[in-house]
């Protein structure tokens, strides 16, 4: 693939009139509005420019790609003027080359001539511009006044800004502000004291600047430039792909010298994020290549005893041995699995098909389990499909934006900027959090009301909301006579109705005055196009599954379903959640969500794999860990997931694989699941291997391999090896073929294949012959399950409470630079921005408990304490304390407890009742932790990590 995409110097206009004109004698017909710059690009005629480059509007400053237009007087900068009917065009004269010439000339007198030993030598505008305008000379000499030794800022660890080679064209500032908005740089001074600044002169490091990199990506010169590159050179050729962090789908373009990843670079044409990306997609790889990574296969017979690395041979027929062992003397359904929403689709499909094929149980699991899947059952029952309803560029026709229990800015970055852009633009926002998120109030964003209620009151919330759109008659009545089911929606009408479901009567739950609940649910009601986006705020509760089906009713009330600009969005969490949970991962669902109780569909299966298979659910990871303890499960095969640090009541989770006789471990590092693992089977990253993963708005991207496995497998055959050596045949020469399988078998995905997806760049399920290029937005002319489904969602407080024992209320979270339990972003240069989990507690809580700022303090719950810092902060509110779980030995899950979703099993992180106290000592647990640490990571062969 081409390392650089062409530059059409302006953004694409989408205006349905078009203008003909003529360019150099070539006629042109393009949008109305259309700039001269970009009609000229699309004949492929390169006029000169620097401060132009498609990602941000124009800005006419360099005054470099100047035009003569016939009957104009001057020369407009083509950049800035608008294509018309008619215009002739000439973008080469001598008059024009002379004046080009001279503005370079008073560039370069004020740059220094090291191109030869420069970064950026070979990807530098300024240099292809001095050639493409002649320059022979600079008149102007280089002695006068010049900012040839302006000092560097090195401070950020992915980037470099030398104001040395600085243009002042903004095009830093402006993709600050337009792509990433975030308003981090100025243009500080006037005229020739004119220098680019991050804040108020800090540093980058220490300003707003999240790390984003757009503006190192518009720079045109080597001010701001990649490490990487510095270090490396210029890449040689690029591989496309799909970033393994988070649900948004970022699509990248891997830039390689050989098998060495040089950049990351977000893909102009990748459809989630239209050419941008966070610090982690586009900084945070290096630990790809960590030396922590485990290339070599490892069993042990007990967990205290040393790691031996063996051969894959003997690693695969070791554990397979224990599987068949464990088996014959437990019985079948004692052995189980879990597949990981970090490995691709066709990964996830081989490791359910492994547990239910060649186990002959339906005992798998997910990590959806943990976050998404009262999504899940919640969208499942009300709408009909497990998944978000819209695309992200939906975004974009979004009035009023509700976002309920996200955090989108640390979250999911990349899609929080075109949030962020929309309400710029004039959308209102509506924020429902117990925290005072960013996007409450950031730079030029504010939230119209922020619902900041209590944690565990989400459900009150709704129902309130509900009532207020029912009673003050803000129902879209055509639209539910039309599409929903008449019968359940009256039923929930005199439900939402009654007195208790008022704001006024909820007020004593949530916390947030009645009237503020009232005047947002008017706006999401009448603001006009109405989108509700959530996050893990939602499901983590053990509400989850019905707070999931509250907001689809209001939805639905308000005719928010079924078109571009509304809908309801889960944020999901991980790269390739909803692909986990499309294929079949859960112990309940064949691929496409279809019962493993359905004769029809568990029949297909059976003819397709020649296996008889079981029609009764299998058990949820948390059963798996139940029926361990008691001694009836005994064995487990993890493919990339950390369940010793990820999942709630940790104590419990350790308890559990400790009591199991063989864990297989199957993951690119040695995590804490491995701890308590017999057989270590190494992992393949995402530059590793071909595949695909599915986003939040059930995008399916290619990921293609950039390099070879380190370990030598991608983990597709890794998987495919167990399986045989289990005795169940699997015989796949590449993934495309395991995705024709999935095809051949799922409905909603019957139109998808890899030559499919290529020809699209990407491509949104269902799939199908009723929709061959995919389906951006669900529910379009009827809900997926026919007419839609009102619920009843009566508000049950949790039975986790508040008392004077635990007075406070522990929620959890993630920040930005960090993601999930770490293991991939702590093994890079992100730790600059967290190196730790803190606790954020309110300073009234804080005072009350003598702890000041980056205090050690106790965290207890009643099933676990752990110890970390505070941070006074009064994002949080009174009450209410904050942690992440990036870390290891910091431990926030050893203290939220087994409280889960009554639906889905989903864990309740969100509510932990816990006192707060100054310490100095590490907690008991995490003492006894260093020590098992210590016990069952030695490696025999080599250094231990
Ligand atoms: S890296 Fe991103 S946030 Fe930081 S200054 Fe550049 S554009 Fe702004
Ligand atoms: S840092 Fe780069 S993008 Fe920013 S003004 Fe200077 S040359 Fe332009
Ligand atoms: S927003 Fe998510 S998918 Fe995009 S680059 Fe960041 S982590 Fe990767
Ligand atoms: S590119 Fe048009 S003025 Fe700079």
């Amino acid at each position: 693939m081409l390392i650089k995409e062409t530059d059409f110097g302006t953004p694409f206009v989408n205006a349905e009139a078009m203008v003909t004109l003529e360019i150099d004698g070539q006629s042109v017909t393009v949008p109305a509005g259309t700039s001269v710059m970009r009609a000229a690009a699309e004949l492929g005629t390169k006029v000169p420019k620097l401060c132009a480059t498609d990602s941000l509007n124009s800005f006419g400053s360099c005054r470099l790609c100047l035009v003569e237009i016939e009957g104009r007087k001057g020369t407009p900068a083509s950049c800035t003027t608008p294509a018309e009917n008619g215009m002739k065009v000439k973008t080469q004269t001598q008059r024009l080359a002379d004046l080009r010439r001279n503005v370079m000339e008073l560039y370069i007198s004020d740059h220094p001539l090291d191109c030869l030993t420069c970064a950026a030598n070979g990807d530098c505008e300024l240099q292809d511009m001095a050639g493409a305008v002649g320059l022979r000379e600079v008149r102007y000499g280089y002695d006068g006044a010049n900012h040839l030794n302006s000092a560097k800022d090195t401070s950020n660890p992915y980037f470099t800004f030398d104001p040395s080679k600085c243009i002042v064209c903004s095009r830093c500032v402006r993709a600050c502000e337009e792509v990433q908005g975030t308003f981090a740089l100025t243009i500080d001074g006037r005229g020739f004291a004119s220098v680019v600044s991050p804040g108020q002169q800090d540093g980058f490091l220490d300003s707003e600047c999240v790390s984003c990199g757009a503006c190192v990506q518009a720079c045109p010169t080597a001010t701001l430039i990649e490490n990487t590159i510095i270090d490396n050179g210029q890449p040689e050729h690029s591989v496309l792909t799909t970033c393994a962090y988070c649900g948004v789908g970022c699509s990248f373009k891997a830039e390689l010298k050989g098998d060495q990843v040089v950049r990351m670079m977000p893909y102009k044409d990748g459809k989630a994020n239209h050419g941008h990306s966070c610090v982690k997609g586009r900084f945070a790889w290096g630990y790809a290549t960590h030396k922590d990574r485990i290339t070599k296969p490892m069993i042990r017979a007990r967990i205290t005893d040393p790691w031996q690395e063996v051969s894959w041979e003997d690693a695969i027929n070791h554990a397979a041995s224990e599987f068949k062992r464990i088996q014959a003397k437990y019985g079948r359904g004692a052995v189980g699995g879990i597949t990981s929403s970090r490995c691709t689709n066709e990964e996830t499909f081989l490791v359910q098909k492994l547990i239910r094929a060649a186990f002959g149980n339906n005992n798998v699991d997910t990590c959806a389990r943990v976050c998404h899947s009262p999504t899940g059952y919640g969208l499942k029952t009300t709408f009909g499909t497990s998944a978000g309803t819209q695309d992200f560029d939906s975004v974009e026709d979004v009035d009023v934006m509700v976002v309920i229990g996200a955090n989108p800015t640390d979250a999911h970055p990349v899609f929080a900027s075109r949030m962020k852009r929309r309400l710029r633009e004039g959308a209102r926002l509506i924020v429902v959090d117990p925290r005072r998120i960013e996007l409450v109030k950031t730079a030029h964003v504010a939230a119209d009301h922020h619902l900041q209620l209590l944690p565990g009151t989400n459900v009150a919330m709704i129902n309130a909301i509900a009532h207020t759109i029912v009673t003050e008659g803000l129902v879209n009545e055509a639209y539910v006579a039309e599409r929903c089911e008449p019968e359940d929606f009256k039923r929930w009408r005199d439900f939402v109705s009654q007195p208790e479901n008022s704001p006024e009567a909820t007020e004593k739950y949530t916390g947030v005055p009645a009237a503020e609940v009232r005047a947002a649910a008017r706006l999401y009601a009448t603001g006009g196009n109405a989108a509700i986006y959530y996050g893990l705020g939602v499901t983590e509760h053990s509400q989850g599954s019905t707070m999931v089906m509250g907001m689809a009713n209001i939805a639905m009330a308000t005719g928010n379903i079924g078109r571009r600009g509304v809908g309801v969005n889960p944020l999901r969490g991980q790269n390739n959640v909803q692909g986990s949970c499309d294929m079949g991962s859960f112990p309940h669902e064949f691929s496409g969500y279809r019962h493993v109780s359905d004769d029809t569909v568990r029949h297909l299966f059976e003819g397709a794999w020649g296996v008889t298979l079981d029609a009764e659910p299998g058990l949820r990871i948390p059963n798996m860990l139940d029926s361990a303890v008691e001694g009836s499960f005994k064995g487990i095969y993890i493919q990339g997931e950390d369940i010793a640090q990820s999942d709630p009541n940790i104590k419990h989770v350790t308890d559990g694989l400790k009591a199991m006789e063989c864990v297989v471990v199957h993951d690119i590092f040695l995590n804490e699941t491995a701890n308590f693992a017999h057989v270590f089977l190494p992992g393949a990253s995402f530059l590793e291997k071909d595949g695909t993963f599915t986003n939040a708005e059930r995008r399916i991207s290619m990921v293609n391999k950039a390099m070879p496995p380190l370990a030598g497998y991608a983990d597709w055959e890794v998987t495919m090896m167990l399986s045989n050596a289990l005795g169940y045949r699997m015989d796949y020469k590449h993934p495309s073929e395991i995705m024709d399988e999935i095809a051949r078998l799922t409905p909603t995905f019957k139109g998808v294949s890899f030559d499919r997806i290529r020809e699209l760049g990407s491509v949104q399920w269902p799939c199908n012959d009723a929709a061959p290029e995919g389906t951006p937005i669900m529910h379009e002319k009827g809900f997926v399950r026919g007419k839609g489904k009102f619920m009843i969602t009566a508000f049950v407080p949790t039975d986790e409470r508040t008392g004077p024992r635990f007075p406070l209320i522990l929620t959890t979270g993630r920040i930005l630079s960090q993601y999930n339990v770490g293991a991939q972003t702590r093994r890079t240069e992100n730790g600059a921005w967290h190196p730790e989990d803190v606790l954020e507690i309110h300073p009234h809580d804080a005072e009350n408990r003598g702890i000041r700022e980056g205090d050690l303090v106790s965290l207890a719950s009643r099933v676990g304490d752990t110890t970390l810092r505070a941070r006074i902060s009064e994002r949080m509110q009174p009450g209410v304390v904050y942690t992440t779980f990036h870390h290891v030995g910091t431990g926030a899950n050893v203290v939220t407890t087994e409280y889960s979703d009554w639906a889905t099993n989903c864990p309740e992180y969100k509510v932990t009742a816990v006192e707060v106290r100054l310490s100095n000592q590490k907690s008991e647990w995490q003492r006894s932790y260093e020590e098992l640490r210590e016990a069952t990571r030695k490696i025999a062969t080599t250094a231990a990590e």
